[in-house]
């Protein structure tokens, strides 16, 4: 059986160009990535899935009463689409329980830092490289996570390290850590699709090739 995968997107969506780029490359073994979802109409992600011939759906908040309600129109999708990993890649919306108690252990998000430093609510885009750079850390990255019902508090599958220059701006930072994410997440579904993480507590395991 094909791991179904969903990529669920709001904006360029390079993340979703390295997952789909791996797929057709042949580095995920028995998967499929079956379904992109945005919340942005005009999200580039979703030009990058059709231009492959993948569904690209637009979920359009708006008309939906609150968040619940469009979680479970979410998920409805995913069930109608037999989806099993769901892979968060620059999606702008915390997800609610709706979804994250269905598929527990099986939503991951990259998030372009060193968590569990500079994550959590308003850490997102530039705002997380500034605050490296503020802070004074010699060394960001980013980090492939389950997510559990916390902020970017699930447990860490992957790291990638990128050091911080002396005269880095959090922009010049942003694109360097990016291209190690582009590295960093195909590697991490490619461990899931071939069975080999396993959860314990806040760990996760990473299984020998069998
Ligand atoms: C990435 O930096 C990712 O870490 C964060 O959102 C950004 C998405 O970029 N979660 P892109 O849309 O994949 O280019």
């Amino acid at each position: 059986m094909k791991t179904r995968i969903a990529v669920m997107v709001s904006g360029g969506g390079t993340n979703l160009q390295a997952l789909l780029d791996a797929w057709k490359s042949g580095q995920f073994n028995q998967a499929e990535i079956s379904l992109v979802v945005s919340n942005q109409e005009k999200a580039k992600a979703l030009d990058r899935a059709r231009a492959v011939h993948v569904p690209a759906l637009f979920l359009n908040p708006a008309q939906y009463k609150d968040r619940q309600a469009y979680d479970q129109q979410l998920l409805k999708s995913f069930q109608e689409n037999k989806i099993d990993l769901i892979c968060l890649a620059g999606y702008m919306r915390i997800l609610t329980t709706v979804i994250v108690r269905q598929y527990e252990q099986r939503i991951m998000n990259i998030h372009p830092a060193l968590l569990p430093a500079f994550g959590g609510e308003g850490m997102y885009g530039l705002h997380v490289h500034e605050a490296v750079m503020q802070s004074g850390a010699k060394y960001s990255g980013c980090t492939v996570h389950f997510v559990d019902e916390g902020t970017d508090t699930g447990p860490i599958i992957l790291q990638a390290v990128v050091p911080v220059l002396d005269h880095d701006t959090p922009d010049k930072l942003a694109e360097r850590v990016l291209i190690e994410e582009h590295r960093l997440y195909p590697r991490a579904v490619s461990l899931f699709c071939e069975g080999r993480l396993q959860v314990a507590g806040k760990r996760v395991l990473i299984k020998e090739k069998a």
